[in-house]
């Protein structure tokens, strides 16, 4: 009786989860204007929505409307003429989809390889989970990883990633390449680009030069407050866990001391909110303090989000740095490199500023990055899986994971060798 009764009570907390998102839908809006544009984002706070890309005259949007905003919305919206279309009709069942196809694909798990080491990219994993792996990562090649603890979140984790060398980081003639996912804790998918990294340059051992002339940071993930909170309880939570008595969360990518404050929104309600000051939160201070220690050495920084498959570059306002053309080629060498190893499905990547290309948006991690002297510095947006699936956006078809993870180490690559080349060059002059 007890055990029955138990595992009802399991079930009902599983399904528990989603029920916020009964009901609610995903639409594609299509404005014309600015103004049009604005209506929608005036809606945001007033409605609950929340814009998964905003929509602008040259691109529509995705908005995903609250069960009981959804009667309004469609009234506000054709009121100013602004066309729209349903997209997911509701939302906990693309959830539910998301959550069969990745415990089936985690039960047949068919990995040969029997290095301990190697962690099979067929499903999304759990933050502890990632914590071993690291843990393991450092224990099988102790000459060559170190597991480095970056501070705490606000909630009091650590955010630990890992340092790759073979040189113990004390050859300062090489250049480092730094890449971090998970920042928003909603995009699954970015996690298949650090660990995939992780394990073609320790288990797959097979491009020397990668391993040899550069130092590398990995940071799986960025925000662990979120990424677990959005497995336990909202799939979409985007934020750190920042107490608030309205709204919980700050924005991290938006809480950098670069512009902040000028493209970002200072309601605790909405999902760019940048915090009380630059820096108030525990989780960017742990990116800051990493690139201010290899400030000299620091030739490419990538932030892996999600989704719409772009390389971004600063700063979010608008204005290129001063070496603005050279960071546009190189961004064009990572997005043709991703391309040619894309599904012919997704489209190609799209290479640009992030104001001119996407919005403005202030106190980024990559703006950051640019502002302390990393010449390369990126926002990588991957795609959402455009294959047989029938969920999309941030979910997670666990036939792409592997895929993303390969696709993107293509534009890693990349732009690694261009950075190592052009830093030898630098040292050279
Ligand atoms: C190992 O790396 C090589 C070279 O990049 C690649 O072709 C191959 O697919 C990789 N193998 C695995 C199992 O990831
Ligand atoms: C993507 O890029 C390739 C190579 O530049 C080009 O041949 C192809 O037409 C592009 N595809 C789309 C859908 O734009
Ligand atoms: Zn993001």
């Amino acid at each position: 009786m007890f055990r029955v009764f138990t595992a009802f009570l399991f079930i009902s907390v599983v399904y528990a989860k989603h029920e916020i998102y009964d009901g609610a839908s995903v639409y594609e809006v299509q404005v014309e204007n600015e103004a049009q544009s604005k209506v929608v984002s005036t809606l945001e706070e007033q409605l609950g929505l929340d814009i998964w890309s905003r929509p602008g005259p040259s691109r529509s949007g995705m908005v995903l409307v609250p069960k009981n905003s959804k009667e309004e919305f469609a009234y506000k919206l054709r009121l100013a003429g602004i066309k729209f279309q349903t997209t997911v009709d509701n939302v906990k069942e693309q959830l539910e989809i998301e959550d069969r196809l990745l415990a089936a694909a985690s039960d047949k798990i068919s990995y040969d390889r029997s290095n301990k080491a190697a962690l099979p990219l067929n499903r999304v994993y759990r933050w502890q989970e990632v914590e071993n792996h690291m843990v393991q990562l450092a224990q099988t090649y102790p000459d060559k990883v170190t597991l480095v603890n970056g501070g705490p979140t606000y909630e009091g984790r650590p955010v630990n990633y890992l340092r790759v060398s073979t040189t113990n980081f004390q050859d300062l003639s090489k250049p480092v390449v730094f890449i971090m996912s998970l920042l928003h804790s909603r995009e699954w998918i970015t996690q298949a680009a650090t660990l995939y990294a992780l394990d073609q340059l320790l288990v797959n051992n097979t491009e020397s030069d990668l391993i040899n002339d550069i130092d590398w940071i990995i940071m799986p993930t960025a925000n662990p407050d979120g990424y677990i909170f959005s497995h336990d309880s909202d799939r979409f939570w985007r934020k750190n866990r920042k107490y608030g008595r309205r709204c919980m969360g700050v924005d991290l990518n938006r809480n950098y001391d670069i512009n902040w404050g000028t493209e970002s929104s200072d309601s605790p309600c909405y999902e760019d909110y940048h915090g009380t000051e630059p820096f108030s939160e525990p989780e960017s201070v742990v990116t800051k303090k990493i690139l201010e220690e290899h400030q000299d050495r620091i030739q490419l920084f990538l932030d892996i989000h999600s989704y719409g498959s772009y390389v971004l570059y600063g700063y979010g306002n608008g204005e290129l740095p001063p070496n603005g053309e050279a960071l546009s080629s190189v961004g064009v060498l990572i997005g043709d490199a991703i391309d040619a190893a894309k599904l012919t499905n997704n489209p190609n990547y799209t290479v640009g500023n992030l104001a001119q290309t996407l919005y403005p948006a202030s106190g980024g991690s990559q703006d950051y990055a640019l502002s302390v002297g990393v010449p390369y510095s990126y926002c990588l947006e991957l795609p959402a899986f455009r294959g047989s699936s029938s969920i999309t956006g941030f979910l997670v078809d666990p036939e792409f994971i592997e895929q993303a993870g390969y696709e993107t180490w293509e534009g890693i690559k990349a732009g690694a060798r261009y950075a190592l080349n052009n830093y030898r060059m630098r040292k050279e002059i």
